[in-house]
């Protein structure tokens, strides 16, 4: 295996990274995130017992691998600490493998207040956010006045700024939207707990990374979200706030960009997206619920019902460009199981033009139609297939031929929820 990959959703987020990261963290020492908050969100069934990640990475059951939460990830300590206490009530020895770079953005109270507020005063041009106070927290961080991990382990310092940017936002929360104000005393109880149990954790991240890839330590470098979410290269304004795309592995971990080895774009056979924003190949009738239905398509984190379309190669090849993807891993191909037919959009239609790359414009992304490539259907159950031999004659015609259009190769094809069901075209050991 290479020494260093990148493991990112290269469509709209929820395109089941968790399972080809945990594929992959079998044969590496560290784990890490470098973007995005708790806004995020992966499944894992322990004992039987399912539990619902949003900030640790699923890297955290596996003895012999160390889980790092770099600079980039904004971190809600409360969200932190319920989610580490889940962990160790199951017996994780979540103190020995999780770190966390002292200079992550918090997220606090006021963000959550601020960021449902906007959204409440957008209506129907809301972003559909999570409600975590994603936005708002990297909105300080941004604006150079944000509170950081480092700053948990002076508490009187810690108060003053408090009151510095509490002073700030509660005059936006009162005058502007007519909300209640954010009390202190609150925040500060909880910046104690968080000092207490999460002081002895936090590490200079791209020191260790440094360390690490010199001792030729394995390191999956694990994207939240989805490349078409990117704050720069998303769907603006519809975008979550930070760099989902693979330059972000570099600013939001530390980690030298000249290191990267290989980045996978996790892709799904068909397309979901969360929340407001345009969506050109989005199926609204009935094959558009029958997808929702079969690939339980409801958010991990907020429960919302996700909007479901055929896959979108042009969204793709943009993703392809922007992370430089090595390969593809297709996931949920089994839910498109039953379909007769299936459509793959090769090109938009717009404005008289013919697109191979979404506009830029989102706006004009709204208006454009869809060129699609209809493909028959497999009519067979694909779940739990191993081996690409053992795939219909139709799935394997179609996988081949998103891999085509895109440009990228397939290395693995995931046809269901457990770690086995995955056939692996290519070996990563
Ligand atoms: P925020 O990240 O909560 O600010 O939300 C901004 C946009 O990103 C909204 O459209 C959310 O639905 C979307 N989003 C945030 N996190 C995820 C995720 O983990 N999966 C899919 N969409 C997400």
């Amino acid at each position: 295996m290479a020494k260093t990959m990148v493991i990112l959703g290269s469509q709209w987020g929820d395109e089941g990274k968790g399972k080809i990261v945990d594929l992959l963290t079998e044969h590496v020492q560290l784990v890490v995130r470098f973007q995005g908050g708790h806004n995020a969100g992966h499944t894992l069934v322990i004992d039987g017992m399912r539990m619902v990640l949003h900030l640790i990475p699923s890297g955290i059951l596996h003895a012999g691998v160390k889980c790092i939460l770099g600079q980039g990830v904004v971190i809600s300590p409360r969200a932190l600490i319920e989610e580490m206490d889940l962990l160790i009530a199951k017996g994780i020895p979540v103190m020995d493998r999780l770190r966390i770079s002292s200079a992550a953005t918090l997220v606090l109270p006021y963000h959550v207040a601020l960021d449902k507020m906007r959204e409440q005063a957008q209506g129907s041009k809301a972003v559909g956010t999570t409600g975590r106070g994603i936005g708002p927290a990297y909105e300080d961080k941004i604006a150079r006045r944000a509170l950081r991990m480092m700053d948990l382990l002076n508490l009187d310092k810690f108060a003053e700024k408090l009151d510095e940017i509490l002073d700030y936002h509660n005059f936006v929360l009162t005058q502007y939207y007519q909300a209640p104000a954010i009390a202190r005393e609150p925040i500060l109880q909880e910046a104690e707990m968080a000092r207490e149990r999460l002081a002895g954790l936090m590490i200079d991240v791209p020191a260790l990374l440094a360390k690490s890839y010199q001792n030729n330590e394995k390191i999956v470098f694990e994207g939240a979200q989805g490349a078409l979410l990117d704050i720069d290269h998303g769907t603006y304004p519809y975008v979550t706030s930070s760099n989902t795309t693979a330059g972000g592995v570099a600013t939001g971990s530390g980690f030298g960009p000249r290191f990267l080895d290989e980045i996978i774009g996790v892709t799904k056979a068909y397309c979901t997206r969360v929340g407001g924003g345009p969506f050109p190949t989005e199926l609204k009738e009935e094959i558009g619920q029958h997808i929702a239905k079969v690939g339980q398509e409801f958010g991990a984190t907020t429960g919302r019902p996700r909007r479901c379309g055929w896959f979108d190669a042009v969204a793709l090849r943009r993703s392809a460009q922007l992370n430089s993807l090595s390969w593809l891993a297709i996931t949920k191909l089994d839910v498109l199981d039953e379909l007769k037919e299936i459509k793959i959009c090769t090109q938009y239609q717009c404005q008289g033009k013919t697109w191979d790359v979404p506009p830029l414009d989102t706006e004009l992304l709204g208006q454009c139609e869809p060129v699609y490539e209809s493909w028959p259907g497999w009519e067979e159950s694909t779940r739990g297939i191993k081996t690409w031999e053992a795939l219909p004659l139709n799935a394997q015609k179609y996988l081949k031929r998103l891999a085509e259009i895109v440009e990228v190769p397939i290395a693995m094809v995931s046809t269901g929820a457990d770690r086995k069901e995955t056939i692996m075209l290519t070996k990563f050991e």
